[in-house]
C-alpha cells in the first residue's frame, strides 16, 4: 500500500496538530451553543473519531451517506443521499465534517438540504481545502489546510475504497490511477 504514495504531504503528527488547533477553536466558538457535528461518510470519519476527541465541550453526533465520486478521481456532479440522518436537527447548532472541500458540489447540495430542516445554525469544518477547484460558491467556517491541487489519499481519503487506513496523507502515483483507468477502456472495448 506504501508503494502506491508518491509523497507524505501531511504525517501523523503533523495531522495531530491540525486537528488539535480546529478542535480548540471549535469547544471555544461553541461553548454556549447545542453542537451537533454530522459527518460525511466515508472519509471523515478519522477526522471525525479525533476531531470529536479534541474537543472539549458537551456534543452530540450523527453520520449522513451521499454518493458524489463513484470510482473516479473527478466529481461526477451526481449527488444521491445513501443514509440520512437519525437526529432531528431543530435546536441544534450543526457543525457539518468533511474530509475534502474540492468542487464544492457535494457540500452545497448537502447544506441546502439540512438549512431546509431548520438547524439553529449551520456551519462548515473540512480538514482540507483545494480553493483552486472550487465551483460551487461556498465556504468553510473552519479549514484545517489548503492542499494543492493533486489527488491525496489516506487518514480516511480513498482512491477505489482503498487507502483509508494509511495513518498519513499522501500523493497517489499517478501511473495507479491511470492504469485503473486503461483497465477500465480496455474493458468497455471489448464490449
Ligand atoms: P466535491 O463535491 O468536489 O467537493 O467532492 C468532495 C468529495 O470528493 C470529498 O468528500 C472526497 O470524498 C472526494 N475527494 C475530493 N478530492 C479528493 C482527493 O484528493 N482525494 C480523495 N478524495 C477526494
Ligand atoms: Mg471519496
Amino acid at each position: 500500500m506504501r508503494n502506491d504514495i508518491q509523497s507524505v504531504l501531511f504525517s501523523e503528527e503533523q495531522l495531530a496538530g491540525i486537528v488539535q488547533t480546529i478542535g480548540k477553536q471549535i469547544s471555544e466558538d461553541y461553548k454556549d451553543k447545542n453542537l451537533l457535528m454530522v459527518s460525511v461518510l466515508k472519509g471523515s470519519v478519522v477526522f471525525m473519531a479525533d476531531l470529536m476527541r479534541a474537543i472539549t465541550i458537551p456534543c452530540s453526533i450523527d453520520f449522513m451517506s451521499v454518493s458524489s465520486y463513484g470510482s473516479g478521481t473527478k466529481t461526477s456532479g451526481v449527488v444521491k443521499i445513501i443514509k440520512d440522518l437519525d437526529i432531528n436537527l431543530k435546536g441544534y447548532d450543526l457543525l457539518v465534517v468533511e474530509d475534502i472541500l474540492d468542487s464544492g458540489l457535494t457540500l452545497s447540495y448537502i447544506l441546502e438540504l439540512l438549512q431546509s430542516r431548520s438547524p439553529k445554525s449551520i456551519k462548515v469544518c473540512t480538514l482540507f481545502d483545494k480553493p483552486d477547484r472550487r465551483t460551487a460558491h461556498i465556504k468553510a467556517d473552519y479549514a484545517g489546510t489548503i492542499v494543492p491541487d493533486e489527488f491525496i489519499v489516506g487518514y480516511g481519503l480513498d482512491y477505489d475504497e482503498k487507502y483509508r487506513n494509511l495513518p498519513f496523507v499522501g500523493i497517489l502515483k499517478p501511473e495507479v490511477y491511470e492504469e485503473a483507468d486503461r483497465k477500465v477502456s480496455s474493458d468497455s472495448s471489448k464490449e
